[in-house]
């Protein structure tokens, strides 16, 4: 499906790839676009495995979109939350594993996006940041939350404060980002990770997911119970059985998904 602001394709069986499609704007996330990703992550979530997500051009996404923003009101940045905030909790929560394929600019709520996939893979060409303060408004889809859980407080404060853009080097140092790769490889590398995670049994991937996302505000005991209890369902599906049994019989496991 092809429209405007982005572009949903299959590259390969059971990956969904997401593109930004406004180089000239560097795919600045307007509401248009929020909405339109919002409503194709139903349908993703059932026919794939693995979602990617990239930007066309120079910039993953720029930030949201400063002009479209400059009369925003208090009570209106409130009403749209569900294409901000809340679409941003959709993308970390959703059933399948999601990465950014980060090709350059990931500002402001570009980055707040990125920090919402599970798994961040980056051109030396990707830069970082929060610079919201620059403009006199603050981070208000996760900046605030989730940068420090990334890199810490201290280093989430500085960035914050000044405004500050690093390079994908800092960034993979800082625990940002889990890999940085050439330019041109970037899509490459994140469709073999991509790969990897769609030949998995799905319901353990979703199942581990899950217990990941539910219990990072959980106490530790109470995060181990969670888990264990999602650990012991999946001894009762037929991909639990045909992995363990093709171990033993020393051959690839061929899983269905139940
Ligand atoms: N919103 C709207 N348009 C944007 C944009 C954005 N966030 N970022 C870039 N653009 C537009 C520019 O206005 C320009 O359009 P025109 O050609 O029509 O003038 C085009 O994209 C190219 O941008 P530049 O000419 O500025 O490109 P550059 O290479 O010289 O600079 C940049 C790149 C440093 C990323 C610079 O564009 C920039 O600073 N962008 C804004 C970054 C920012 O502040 N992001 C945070 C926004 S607020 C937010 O995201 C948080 C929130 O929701 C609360």
């Amino acid at each position: 499906m092809e429209s405007r602001r982005i572009i949903l394709s299959y590259p390969e069986e059971n990956v969904a790839l997401i593109t930004f499609n406004r180089p000239e704007k560097l795919n600045a996330l307007d509401l248009e676009t929020r909405k339109e990703i919002s409503f194709l992550l139903d349908e993703i979530e059932e026919d794939a495995r693995c979602l990617i997500i990239t930007g066309k051009g120079k910039a993953f996404a720029a930030g949201a979109d400063i002009k479209e923003m400059s009369t925003r009101t208090s009570f209106e940045y409130l009403k749209i939350s569900k294409y901000t905030t809340w679409l941003n909790h959709k993308i970390e929560n959703l059933e399948i594993p999601v990465i950014a394929a980060i090709n350059g600019y990931a500002l402001g709520a570009g980055c707040e996006l990125a920090m919402s996939c599970d798994i961040r893979i980056a051109s030396k060409k990707a830069r970082f940041g929060l610079p919201e303060l620059n403009l006199g408004i603050m981070p208000g889809a996760g900046g605030t939350q989730k940068l420090p859980r990334f890199i810490g407080i201290g280093m989430a404060k500085r960035l914050i404060f000044t405004g500050e853009i690093i390079n994908a080097n800092v960034a993979l140092r800082l625990g940002l980002i889990e890999e940085v790769v050439e330019h041109e490889r970037l899509m490459e590398r994140t469709l073999e990770i991509a790969r990897i995670i769609s030949r998995k049994p799905p319901l353990a991937i979703k199942l581990a997911k899950r217990a990941i996302n539910a219990t990072m505000s959980m106490p530790l005991e109470e995060g181990l119970k969670y888990e264990l209890s999602l650990a012991a369902l999946l001894f009762s599906t037929e991909d639990a059985r045909e992995g363990l049994r093709a171990f033993i019989e020393k051959r690839e496991p061929e899983f269905k998904g139940y």
